[in-house]
C-alpha cells in the first residue's frame, strides 16, 4: 500500500503526514512530528542558498571528521538542523558529517535517532549547482530518560523508521519514505509549504545514464571498468553532477544507474553508509530500485563505526543486476 493513494497532487506536506497518521495505530505522532521538523529546517536552508552571499558562501576555516574543507554552508545547514531537531524534542541523538561524535540533544526521552548529511555536494555550492540534505531515522533501541547511545546510532540499515533527502534545486523538494512508498513534495516559497508533486515515485527498471567520477577510472575494481566499458558500448549517456542527491534524484525519475566503488586508491570509496547510502538505499528499494555496494544490499550492512564509508552503487533493478555480473 503506498502513502500516496487517494491524496491528491497538491495536498500540503502536513496534510499528508496527518492523513498517514491514521494508517499507522500504533503511532503517536512523533514521527510525525520529525518529518514536519525536517521539513521546517528545509525551509530554512532552502532560503539560505538561495540568498548565497559573503556572510554565507566560500570556506568556514576548519576540516572535519572526514578531512575536508568545510563550507560556510556546510556549518550553516548543520546547526539549522541540528537546532530544528533539537527544539521539536522527538529526536535524542543525532550523526551529522559535519560532527565527530553524536551530538546529544537533551531530549532524554524522545523515541528517534537521525543520522544525517546536512549539506550534501558542498563544491558545488558557489557554483550554483543543485545541493542537497539526506536523512535517515531510527527508533532507538536503549530505554529512555538517558542520552542516545553509540549502538542506538550504529543500526542496519534495515532498521530506519524513515528517510529522506531534500534537493535545493531550481526547485525545493523533499522526497520521503516511511516503508510505505516513496512520495516527493516541491517547496512553494511564497506560500511557505511543501505540496505533494510527485506520488508513489518508481524509479524504471532500467536506464541509459550512468553516474560516477571516471577520472577515477583507472583505480575502479575491474568488474566495474568492465560495466562502464559495457555502458558506453550501450551508447548510454554519462551524467555526474558531483551531487550525489541531485544525480540520485535524476537516476530515480528517470532510470539510471550511481556509482561511487572503492578504488585501489580507497577500498571504501568515499561515501558514508549512515547518512548517505543507507537513506537513499531505502528510498531506492522503496521505488523499486536496489542498492549494493557492487555486491552486498546496502541496508543489510552492518555499520561498525559513525563516519564509515562504503562503496554504492545505486539505481534501476536491471542495471544493478548487470553490475553485479561483471564483479
Ligand atoms: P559531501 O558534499 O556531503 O561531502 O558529499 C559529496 C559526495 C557526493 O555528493 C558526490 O557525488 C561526491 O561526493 C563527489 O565526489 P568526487 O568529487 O570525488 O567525484
Ligand atoms: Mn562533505
Ligand atoms: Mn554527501
Ligand atoms: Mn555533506
Amino acid at each position: 500500500m503506498n502513502d500516496a493513494l487517494a491524496l491528491p497532487v497538491g495536498t500540503t506536506l502536513d496534510r499528508f503526514i496527518m492523513r498517514k497518521q491514521e494508517d499507522f495505530p500504533y503511532a503517536t505522532g512523533e514521527l510525525s512530528q520529525l518529518l514536519r521538523d525536517m521539513a521546517l529546517a528545509a525551509k530554512i536552508v532552502s532560503r539560505e542558498i538561495s540568498r548565497v552571499d559573503q556572510d554565507t558562501s566560500g570556506k568556514f576555516g576548519k576540516t572535519n571528521v572526514q578531512g575536508e574543507e568545510q563550507q560556510k554552508l556546510d556549518v550553516i545547514a548543520n546547526i539549522r538542523f541540528i537546532r530544528a531537531l533539537r527544539n521539536g524534542g522527538e529526536v535524542c541523538a543525532i550523526v551529522s558529517e559535519e560532527d565527530e561524535d553524536i551530538i546529544h540533544t537533551g531530549n532524554q526521552n524522545a523515541k528517534y535517532i537521525v543520522a544525517m548529511d546536512p549539506l550534501d555536494g558542498s563544491s558545488n555550492i558557489d557554483v550554483n549547482i543543485p545541493i542537497g540534505t539526506i536523512f535517515g531515522i531510527y527508533r532507538r533501541l536503549s530505554e529512555g530518560g538517558q542520552d542516545g547511545t553509540l549502538e542506538d546510532c550504529l543500526q542496519k540499515g534495515t532498521q530506519q523508521a524513515a528517510a529522506g533527502y531534500i534537493l535545493y534545486g531550481a526547485s525545493t523538494m523533499l522526497v520521503y519514505t516511511t516503508g510505505r512508498g516513496v512520495n516527493g513534495f516541491t517547496y512553494e516559497p511564497s506560500l511557505g509549504e511543501f505540496f505533494l508533486s510527485h506520488p508513489d515515485i518508481k524509479i524504471p527498471k532500467n536506464g541509459k545514464q550512468y553516474s560516477c567520477n571516471e577520472a577515477n577510472m583507472g583505480h575502479f575494481p575491474l568488474g566495474i571498468q568492465n560495466y562502464i566499458a559495457f555502458c558506453k558500448e550501450q551508447k548510454y549517456s554519462s551524467r555526474y553532477i558531483g551531487s550525489l542527491v541531485a544525480d540520485f534524484h535524476r537516476n530515480l525519475l528517470k532510470g539510471g544507474i550511481y556509482f561511487y566503488p572503492g578504488s585501489s586508491k580507497n577500498t571504501a570509496g568515499k561515501l558514508r553508509l549512515l547518512y548517505e547510502c543507507n537513506p537513499l538505499a531505502f528510498i531506492a528499494e522503496q521505488a523499486g530500485g536496489q542498492a549494493t555496494d557492487g555486491v552486498e544490499r546496502i541496508l543489510d550492512k552492518q555499520p561498525s563505526a559513525l563516519h564509515e564509508r562504503c562503496p554504492l552503487v545505486i539505481g534501476s533493478t536491471e542495471m544493478i543486476e548487470k553490475v553485479r555480473k561483471y564483479m
